[in-house]
């Protein structure tokens, strides 16, 4: 096999072993990528963590989360942001091989305020694992976010985390996932006891028990198996459990669902793991079934029907873009993930939205956590980021061959807060105005204007939650060295009028509205701000049949 190798720090290290010239097949049916969606703590980088490990990515456990803390001062002052409050702001896709799989992790916000972000990040994943804190069970960040797997149809796996610590009780839990997202649940494994008696799981196509033991500082569990049906079982987790084992899984196989690889890959099933992510139980056997699981990179819908990842010609597309990831480069990076085809450094392909423009991919980069490698090829499922010198926008599909592709685009959530952005230093305008550009590429808030363009006024910022206000404020200030005044509007709905016919002929056929702010968009389509939903409600009621109203555009 002729092996990868790339620079990285004046070493040559080979690239996760992934073969050149190993057909393109070969290399689709070994991927997998998953997206981690939760609610903050509940342990999502602690999981990522342990399942970088398993692909021996990282020595110790703890090194993701020391790479942060190590990296304080190399990084820009938004991410030292992100590290003072706690969050997670970024996303960033990491690598790992384990048992010939090339598992890519999408790693996704916590935060709700960057649910935009998240969104865009699971367009480009195949999979999905829910992760729930065992103790509060479902929390408001992890429904959000599942709506969108659900309408994605994304399998989603299903890790009930912290099962050291005091639970609710299993079938609760599982209740919870199938009332409220509609969802059948198939637990692979089954929980003995919880906190200080918590002692194990059972893996119930073994009928084997997995005992949990701590070590003496409690942060690894070692593990011992034992035949459900060995006489030992009783002694090792007491009559209470052992009985209470029994019952459980009496009930499980006698009312519960059966796996069906079909409803699972249609995003109507989810098959449920419990462990404890802290000390690294359970995630083992999560990973394993995952490969299993886990749907390879799957195909699209596109302009020119469903594409499949075998077909020769390459495609891709943006789901995000990034500037001054690097603070010392001072660059902007675009994130495709690979549809088709396999990418190869220096290839040409065409950009769909600039009118089948050429461009060369010369330079396209893998990150790891901090660290970059110069890619040499990759495959479907595989994430690359490109150097965006401004070429790119959210969304844009780019391709190989005489048929033109484009993918849907990525529809965006409807903004909740606006706010009136000034430059208090007229000085600073030419920065300003690159600096706000930039970061509208990027999506991290949307631009309006009044419907007058009233010069002074200032452009108005629209989000969905005030810490993407935050985040723009800071990186002007530290990125591009200006200063910025935010005054709040206060509105908190959001309509674009898209019809019927000419969207503002549409409105003045409604005569005068009350208790509505106009806007507009970039493209000077007209925006509705209302203060609340029984204004849009009043609004809908009086002129419903004379305009076609939508969230967002
Ligand atoms: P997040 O990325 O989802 O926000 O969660 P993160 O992994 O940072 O975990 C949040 C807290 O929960 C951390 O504690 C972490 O150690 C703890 N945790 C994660 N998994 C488990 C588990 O399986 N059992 C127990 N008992 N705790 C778990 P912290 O005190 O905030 O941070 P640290 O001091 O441990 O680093």
């Amino acid at each position: 096999r002729a092996k990868m190798c790339a620079e990285v720090g004046g070493e040559t290290v080979e690239l996760n072993g992934t073969d050149v010239e190993a057909p393109l097949g070969d290399e689709i049916a070994r991927r997998r990528n998953l997206a981690i969606i939760s609610h903050p703590d509940a342990g999502k980088t602690t999981l990522t963590e342990k399942l970088l490990l398993y692909g021996g990515a990282i020595q110790q456990a703890g090194s993701v989360r020391a790479r942060r803390a190590g990296h304080k001062l190399a990084r820009s002052d938004w991410m030292k942001m992100e590290q003072e409050r706690g969050i997670s702001i970024t996303s960033t896709v990491l690598t790992f091989n384990y048992e010939d799989h090339h598992i890519n992790i999408l790693d996704t916000p916590g935060h709700q305020d960057f649910s935009e972000d998240t969104y865009r990040t699971l367009s480009a994943a195949d999979n999905v694992v829910m992760l729930v804190d065992a103790a509060k069970g479902l929390e408001p960040q992890t429904r959000k976010l599942f709506e969108v797997c659900q309408m994605r149809e994304l399998p989603t796996l299903t890790f009930i985390n912290k099962m050291d610590r005091p639970a609710m009780n299993p079938f609760e839990l599982c209740d919870e996932i199938e009332q409220q997202f509609d969802l059948e649940t198939v637990p692979a494994v089954w929980p003995i006891g919880d906190g200080e008696n918590f002692k194990g799981v059972l893996k119930r196509s073994e009928r084997v028990v997995y005992l949990f033991e701590k070590n003496q500082k409690g942060k690894t569990a070692t593990t011992k198996k034992v035949p459900m049906d060995d006489p030992e079982l009783l002694s090792l987790i007491g009559q209470n459990l052992y009985d209470q084992l029994f019952e459980d899984v009496e009930i499980l196989d006698e009312m519960g669902h059966t796996l069906d690889t079909e409803k699972l890959l249609k995003g109507d099933q989810t098959v449920v793991y419990f462990g404890s992510a802290m000390t690294n139980f359970g995630v083992q056997i999560f990973l394993d079934d995952f490969l299993d699981l886990g749907r390879a990179p799957a195909e699209r819908s596109s302009s020119i029907g469903t594409i499949d990842p075998t077909r020769d010609e390459f495609s891709g597309f943006v789901f995000k873009l990034q500037a001054n990831m690097d603070p010392r480069h001072r660059d902007r990076l675009a994130f495709i993930r690979i549809v088709s085809g396999r990418y190869e450094r220096g290839m040409k392909v065409l950009h769909s939205r600039l009118g089948a423009r050429q461009i060369n991919l010369n330079q396209a980069q893998k990150l790891f956590a901090d660290d970059r490698e110069s890619v040499q090829v990759a495959f479907p499922g595989d994430i690359v980021g490109l150097n965006n010198p401004g070429l790119f926008s959210i969304g844009d599909t780019i391709y190989s061959g005489s048929e033109k592709v484009v993918f849907p685009g990525i529809p965006s959530f409807s903004p909740e807060m606006f706010a009136y952005l000034r430059n208090p230093n007229p000085s600073n305008y030419k920065n300003f105005k690159k600096g706000l550009q930039q970061l509208l590429e990027e999506g991290a808030v949307q631009l309006l204007r009044t419907k007058e363009d009233q010069g002074n006024e200032g452009p108005i910022l629209a989000a969905v939650g005030q810490l993407q206000f935050d985040v723009v404020q800071q990186r002007l200030r530290d990125e591009y060295g200006v200063e910025s005044k935010l005054e709040l509007l206060g509105y908190s709905v959001a309509r674009w009028v898209l019809g019927p016919g000419d969207p503002w002929s549409a409105l003045e056929s409604c005569g005068r509205l009350f208790n509505v702010f106009f806007a507009k968009d970039r493209w000077n389509r007209p925006v509705l701000l209302f203060k609340n939903a029984w204004n849009l409600a009043k609004l809908e009621e009086e002129h419903g049949d004379k305009l076609e109203l939508k969230p967002w555009a």
